[in-house]
């Protein structure tokens, strides 16, 4: 969520109502929530602000049961995934893009304090063989490193989408990376996994691309060793953040699965709360946006291309975006239905948006998907600066809001 303040509108029953607006201050205010625990090891598009995470979680954690289960069907990076889990909730987390459960499993392992150790001694390891590599090639006049060759992935063709982010000698080293995390996935594939989400999350501090968002070139002039050396920094800071919540309760199970079929992951009327953001209309295209990670990380994603649903492609192919949004936001709702529990609530952090040339109202979207058994019992808005002058013209005098909605289940 942006930080920019705006003014606030809610309607609601006057606890409820305060609690959203207090969730939404939160991200203008917050200069401690975001870094703390995991939530700072990996960037998000979209991100939920972790401080307004941790409002919506108190206000849910304080009316549901001990131990209760909160699930969240587009879990991202995890941030609602880890404030339940230190509010000692049980929780569920899937979503479509294979990057965003690697991430979120990673920011929500729950392990022994011997094998957190494991993972900081092994991210030593791996960058000092990088580093001994990296001087040995020097002595030797640099020849050419190894590429790896994920299955599935042609290596010509990925090589060329390649080889434009990234200066040779920051290739070499985190080629040889990932090649050593390959090396151990066959013994310890969990270990594997979560020191893949390491090497994500240096990925574009040491590439060319702007961000997830912005494919803009930039010359970052990146010294020989900053691959490795910011790989184990990034390693400790994940190990750190899990040290602190090592205490909390026990692991989120993350799925990657489509938030239209929640009831195959969650059985019905099972769920005390739901606790989630979806995409905003015609926003963002985390399939063409996250492309360079699944690239080089060897990250499958036909599952996403084919079922990401709001994506800014979606709405540049004509109306027919539109139609598809609306209908797969009420199938998301229906799923959030079937997987709450009686008086069981859903928190739903949603944007209205510029898409395809038209203003999207979200909270209207949200009201027209809503089935017999929901209802909204509060709601929160924030207004947001306009970006650009189309988006001004076409949202003329109405407002451009962020919103919470508390839906509850009858
Ligand atoms: C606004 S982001 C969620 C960000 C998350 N709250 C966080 O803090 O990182 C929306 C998410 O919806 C996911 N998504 C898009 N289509 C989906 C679908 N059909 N099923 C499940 N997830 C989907 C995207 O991959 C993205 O992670």
């Amino acid at each position: 969520m942006p930080r920019a303040p705006g003014r606030i509108f809610a309607d609601g029953p006057r606890e409820l109502a305060e609690g959203l607006v207090a969730a939404l201050r939160a991200a203008a205010l917050d200069h401690e929530v975001a870094e703390s625990l995991t939530h700072p090891f990996h960037s998000y598009p979209a991100r939920l602000h972790p401080a307004t995470a941790r409002v919506l979680v108190d206000i849910i954690a304080s009316n549901v049961r001990e131990r209760s289960l909160l699930v969240d069907p587009f879990c991202g990076s995890g941030t609602s995934l880890v404030e339940a889990r230190a509010a000692g909730l049980r929780a569920v987390g899937s979503d479509l893009n294979p990057l965003a459960v690697l991430v979120a499993r990673a920011k929500t392992w729950t392990a022994p304090a011997k094998r957190r150790a494991k993972l900081r001694d092994v991210g030593h390891e791996i960058s000092g063989t990088v580093l001994a590599a990296g001087k040995a090639a020097r002595r030797s006049g640099a020849e050419p490193g190894k590429m790896r060759k994920p299955t599935g992935f042609d290596p010509n063709a990925r090589n060329r989408r390649l080889a434009a982010w990234f200066a040779p000698h920051v290739r070499r080293e985190l080629e040889l990376i990932a090649m050593t995390i390959d090396d151990m996935r066959e013994d310890d594939p969990e270990l594997a996994d979560i020191l893949t989400a390491c090497l994500s999350a240096i990925l574009y501090k040491v590439s060319s691309r702007t961000s997830d968002t912005d494919g803009t070139w930039v010359d970052r002039n990146v010294a020989r060793g900053a691959a490795a050396r910011n790989f184990v920094a990034r390693v400790e800071l994940l190990v750190a953040g899990l040290d602190d919540l090592a205490p909390a309760g026990g692991p989120p199970d993350v799925y990657e699965h489509d938030a239209r079929k929640l009831h195959e992951i969650v059985p019905d009327g099972s769920a005390a709360a739901i606790l989630t953001s979806p995409p905003y209309a015609g926003t963002y295209d985390y399939a063409e946006h996250q492309r360079l990670r699944f690239d080089f990380l060897g990250l499958r994603h036909r599952e996403l291309d084919a079922g990401e649903i709001g994506s800014r492609r979606s709405f540049m192919a004509g109306p027919q975006g539109e139609r598809s949004w609306r209908g797969d936001l009420a199938d998301c709702v229906t799923s959030i239905a079937r997987a709450l529990e009686p008086g069981g609530v859903a928190a739903i952090v949603i944007g209205d948006s510029y898409a395809g040339g038209r203003p999207m109202y979200a909270l209207d979207d949200v009201r027209s998907a809503l089935t017999d058994e929901l209802f909204i019992d509060a709601w929160a808005s924030q207004q947001r600066p306009m970006l650009g002058a189309g988006e001004r013209r076409s949202f003329q005098d109405r407002a451009k809001a962020e919103h919470i909605v508390l839906l509850r289940r009858r």
